[in-house]
């Protein structure tokens, strides 16, 4: 029956999708990525094909275009990459997925994908825009409330300092922290347009560009009590002011060091370590898959802050699956201000 219901259905016979074509050495280049029209495979018992609406790029893909090993495999050559993607059932051969439902799924990079149902999650438009399941609701937006509410153990008074405040991470730890009752919270992004936005729009109390001097004595002009929280998006120079800055018993977030994910020679910094000693720092890597029982607080939370308009979500939209590596580049390179996402 299965089987039936998928034929006839919306499936082309082939969609075009992004493979990795050489590994990159530093900074990625166009030329290491190939856009390759495919066959779309017809959902099998159990399936379901989905055309995509939105595609993912993220900090993390950069890691997985090397060849070494991590939390996720590398991306294989010469083979589609994946990533987080939204989109619509168009043929389904599983229970409990409708022509027509939406989905989010992990087979980004693509047009269409064809996938087991049991990696497809339902999702409601209805409730937000199809592409906030990539963002606030989404990966990102547990990252920054489960990396601040859960790693950095934030309690309300807390002083909070992000990297990356204007991203898609970044800006949502900070407007969290505002919201939950944090003393003072500074941001670092890399314009002076993205430090306007986090103190007018996101109600930072205090934000500096990274680009315009050193980071430790913006951060102390900017925090002259010291922080009780780093939340680390970026790694080295930003890492070190903050070790620098943190009050006794502070707590750090490693989140991220984009920083140093395209750079050939190894890292130079933090060189102040030592000083985690006298504080009594606790610095704290996380994944974000490690908090999934934190969805369901997170997501009626958040949920709410957008509903009440106490929190923004912004997104920037590159159009066509086309432009998702100039996306992806661009992401890098601090052309987004909150999620970076591909309409495809
Ligand atoms: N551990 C986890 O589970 C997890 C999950 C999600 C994300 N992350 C990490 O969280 C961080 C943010 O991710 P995101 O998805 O929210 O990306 P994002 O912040 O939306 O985009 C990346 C931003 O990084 C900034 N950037 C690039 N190079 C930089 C540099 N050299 N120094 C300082 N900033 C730089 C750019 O903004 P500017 O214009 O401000 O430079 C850019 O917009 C990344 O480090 C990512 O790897 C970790």
């Amino acid at each position: 029956m299965a089987a039936e219901q998928a034929a006839g259905q919306d499936v082309p016979a082939t969609g075009r999708e992004w493979h990795l074509a050489a590994r990159p050495q530093g900074w990625p280049a166009p030329a290491d990525f190939a856009l390759v029209e495919a066959p779309v495979r017809r959902p099998a018992p159990g399936q379901v094909t989905v055309r995509n609406a939105y595609l993912s790029v993220d900090p993390y893909m950069r890691g997985r275009m090397n060849d070494v090993k991590s939390y996720v495999p590398p991306y294989a050559l010469g083979a589609p990459m994946d990533g987080g993607a939204v989109g619509y059932v168009v043929a389904s051969a599983a229970e409990g997925l409708a022509v027509g439902d939406a989905v989010l799924h992990g087979q980004g990079w693509r047009e269409y994908a064809t996938l087991d149902a049991a990696h497809a999650v339902k999702v409601d438009p209805e409730l937000a825009p199809l592409s906030a399941y990539l963002g606030v609701l989404g990966m990102p937006g547990l990252t920054a409330y489960a990396g601040l509410l859960e790693v950095a153990s934030f309690r309300a008074g807390d002083t909070v300092f992000v990297s990356g405040a204007a991203g898609a991470v970044g800006s949502l730890v900070g407007q969290i922290a505002r919201l939950k009752g944090a003393k003072r919270v500074v941001g670092s992004a890399g314009s002076a347009e993205k430090v306007a936005t986090l103190v007018e729009e996101y109600g930072f109390d205090a934000a500096f560009d990274y680009k315009a001097g050193p980071v430790a004595e913006q951060l102390a002009q900017a925090a002259p009590e010291g922080i009780d929280v780093y939340f680390d998006n970026v790694g080295g120079e930003h890492l070190e002011a903050a070790i620098g800055a943190l009050n006794v018993h502070g707590r750090v977030t490693l989140c991220g060091a984009i920083a140093q994910y395209n750079d050939t020679a190894a890292p130079t910094g933090p060189r102040n370590l030592a000083l985690a000693i006298g504080k009594r720092l606790r610095l704290q890597g996380m994944i974000v898959g490690d908090h999934a029982a934190l969805r369901g607080q997170f997501a009626a939370e958040v949920g709410g802050w957008l509903r009440s308009g106490e929190l923004r979500s912004d997104e920037t939209v590159v159009e066509g699956v086309e432009n998702a590596v100039e996306a992806f580049l661009g992401m890098l390179r601090g052309a987004n201000t909150g999620k970076m996402v591909v309409k495809v």
